[in-house]
């Protein structure tokens, strides 16, 4: 067992507390273990620094729930062996190393046409999404998507997986114009700001609304979210990046016949055994024909994981993020 380099939190001070250590590296005869080219940062990383989310990490702990890279040793009977190239779900904290074990059911083969950086950012949103969109929110062809936070991982997944799934218009929904700058970038109809999105929804549709709106915000856009749906349409709680939980007074639901959906992917999965290669058995087909495109994430050097975490808590990540380990 050697040393290896890895990012690692010690206090719940927040996203500066990241720090670049020296750790031993895993050892698990049963496992695969990764030899990490790139690990994804994703929102939870940001709750975990400062104690905030529902998972909370014996500390000290090395964040990053997801990871890209080549496989050194795995089980004779898993699906992979060494050399392969995948992607790998450590789905809470122990990404952002240079080596990492994880259960083969958690580790995915890349297709050749995805790069490890963009590998090490497509397993946590697109799986969601998948789940969100397909599963939870019974997305069928034709429909119209609204997506907030629509630059953030889990927007840029939304616009690039959406149209695959049979949307035939998704709307971004932007704080700023470097925002619908990535957004469109990354597949939106139509982008619109969050001022007085509402309006321009309404316009945009003839005074219709969308059948889907993905929520990763939540806060006071909430009540204009579920008046942007149209009759029958479903509202997909996904997480709460503005900060407030909102409540919502279910008469809304009733008056315009529609849903607000919870959507809580890694608790799927867990009563769900085969979700994940089930999931995945749609979605690699998609990225490897190039129909969905691979992210396009902005990418930090090891040494800088802490700004690439704080990037996400002071909202100027632009797309998915992800820190190049190799
Ligand atoms: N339910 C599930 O299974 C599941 C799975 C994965 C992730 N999630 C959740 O989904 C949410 C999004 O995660 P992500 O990784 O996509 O995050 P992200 O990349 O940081 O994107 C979040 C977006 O939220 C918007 N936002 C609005 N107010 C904000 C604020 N005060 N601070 C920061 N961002 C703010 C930003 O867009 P604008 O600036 O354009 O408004 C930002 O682009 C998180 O709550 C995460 O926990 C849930």
């Amino acid at each position: 067992m050697g040393a290896m380099r890895a990012i690692q939190v010690a206090s719940l001070d927040g996203p500066q507390a990241a720090r670049l250590v020296e750790i031993d590296e895993p050892d698990d005869a049963g496992a695969v273990i990764i030899e990490v080219h790139a690990a994804g940062v994703a929102f939870p990383d940001v709750l975990q620094t400062r104690g905030l989310y529902q998972y909370k990490p014996e500390m000290p702990y090395v964040p990053g729930g997801e990871v890209a890279g080549v496989v050194r040793s795995a089980p004779a009977d898993a699906h992979v062996k060494a050399g392969d190239r995948v992607a790998g779900l450590t789905m809470l904290c122990g990404g952002m190393a240079e080596v990492v074990a994880l259960p083969a059911e958690r580790v995915f083969k890349l297709p050749d046409n995805v790069s490890f950086e963009a590998g090490a950012g497509l397993l946590f949103n697109d799986l969601t999404m998948h789940h969100a969109l397909r599963t939870r929110g019974r997305l069928a062809p034709g429909e119209t998507v609204l997506v907030h936070g629509a630059a953030g991982g889990i927007g840029t997944s939304t616009l690039r997986l959406a149209p695959a799934f049979g949307a035939s218009r998704v709307i971004a929904v932007v704080s700023t114009e470097e925002k619908a700058q990535v957004a469109r970038a990354a597949g939106a109809t139509d982008v619109v700001f969050v001022d007085g999105f509402k309006d321009q929804v309404k316009e945009l549709t003839g005074g219709r609304g969308v059948d889907i709106v993905v929520d990763p915000v939540g806060g006071d856009r909430f009540t204009d979210s579920l008046r942007s749906l149209a009759p029958g349409g479903r509202l997909l709680v996904i997480g709460f990046t503005g900060g407030e939980i909102p409540t919502v007074k279910v008469n809304r639901l009733l008056l315009n016949n529609v849903d607000a959906v919870g959507v809580g992917w890694g608790a799927w999965t867990l009563t769900h055994p085969d979700y994940l290669a089930e999931q995945w058995a749609e979605l690699e087909p998609l990225l490897a024909s190039g129909r969905v495109s691979a992210p396009e994430p902005q990418v930090f050097p090891l040494e800088q994981a802490a700004d690439a975490i704080a990037a996400l808590e002071d909202r100027t990540a632009r797309g998915k993020v992800v820190v190049k380990i190799r």
